[in-house]
């Protein structure tokens, strides 16, 4: 891997500033539906204390009819700096949304414009909103007419490789009034496939002034450095790398901050981080709980040797006595050993 060039270097120990609000790094933890409950938050946050982690998204529409909070908004006492990301097409409900959002404790509101599942899009939420600058440049103004924190926005680079405007209409959010914008580097034709195309973060980055975070396939540091050195973004946004894996921010933090490249988890502690996972999405959640911890542990059985036998247990244990013994004869085969992932 290169270092960092000591230009970047300086830029990276530099606060990241997203309007009023400062932040003490640039590595960011993506929002994750189905993923960065509370509980998740609070195991990345322990590796990567500073870093800005963000809910599941949530919708506005829903959220107008609801009574109660719903549990993907509940943030923990303390907790910052986070942001409330929120889905939808409407300005009004997002305006109402976030100041929600901003009495839950959120440091800032994140918008939504890149989801490409067919259930938001069709709504006109989420990547639709790229094919609609208007209506996307109606809602950051109304959001942030509405509320005194920072409105940022994270989007895609286009409906597909025909309709790529990320240069356009990133510059019609800065004009809105977005602090930030978050591009992850792929048309929502692409879903999930394929490289994220970085270099058009690089030409997002020339054409605004606001921070510009670069999100797409950045999975180890290496990653990180090479997405930074080639953008010149802003700071970088961890996604599926940190499923079954929630020290990813904080080992790329702790490059950025100090050139060292952390030892990988043992097996032991990566288990351990598990089980308790496991126990407090129990703790949190009941039933529920267990159901999303088993696609949880599925994932940090990944690259375990025999992770095809671990998985297929892990997807099978009902009641969290099963899990925890299952986990805890796992751990007696691992402790003590090194992390030498599976070839
Ligand atoms: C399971 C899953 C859930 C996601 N949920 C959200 C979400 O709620 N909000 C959002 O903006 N992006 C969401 N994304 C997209 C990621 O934040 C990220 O933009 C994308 O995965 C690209 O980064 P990666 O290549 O590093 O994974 C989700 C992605 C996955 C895989």
């Amino acid at each position: 891997m290169t270092g960092l060039s000591p230009e970047l270097q300086q830029r990276l120990r530099a606060p990241l500033k997203i309007g009023n609000l400062v932040v003490q790094s640039r590595v960011l933890q993506s929002p994750l539906s189905g993923v960065t409950d509370l509980v998740f938050r609070r195991l990345v946050r322990r590796f990567a204390p500073h870093s800005l982690l963000y809910t599941e998204m949530v919708s506005a529409t829903g959220l107008h009819y609801m009574r109660q909070l719903p549990r993907i908004m509940e943030l923990a006492p303390g907790e910052r700096p986070v942001g409330i990301q929120l889905f939808d097409c409407r300005p009004d409900f997002l305006a109402e949304a976030a100041q929600r959002a901003v009495a839950e404790g959120a440091d800032l509101v994140d918008i939504n414009m890149g989801c490409p599942v067919n259930k938001i899009t069709k709504n006109g939420g989420g990547s639709s909103l790229l094919r609609q600058p208007e209506l996307a440049e109606a809602i950051v103004r109304s959001v942030v007419q509405a509320v005194p924190v920072p409105v940022t926005v994270k989007t895609r680079l286009g409906w597909n490789d025909q309709e790529i405007n990320i240069l356009e209409f990133a510059q019609r959010m800065e004009q809105a009034g977005a602090q930030l914008i978050t591009v992850h580097g792929r048309t929502r034709a692409q879903g999930y496939q394929g490289a994220a195309r970085w270099e058009w973060i690089r030409r997002v980055k020339a054409v605004v002034q606001i921070p510009v975070i670069a999100n797409g396939d950045i999975f180890s540091v290496p990653a990180a450095v090479a997405c930074l050195e080639l953008t010149g973004a802003d700071g970088v946004m961890c996604s599926r790398g940190t499923l079954g894996y929630p020290f990813l921010v904080g080992e790329i933090d702790h490059f950025f901050r100090t050139g060292e490249i952390l030892p990988p988890p043992t097996p032991e502690q990566r288990l351990l981080c598990a089980r308790e996972h496991l126990l407090a999405l129990w703790e949190y959640k009941g039933e529920a709980g267990l159901r999303q911890a088993r696609k949880h542990l599925a994932w940090y059985a990944r690259e375990f040797p025999g992770a095809a036998q671990l998985r297929q247990a892990v997807a099978e244990f009902q009641t969290l006595e099963e899990g925890l013994a299952l986990l805890d004869r796992v751990l007696a085969r691992w402790q003590g050993q090194e992390w030498r992932p599976c070839a």
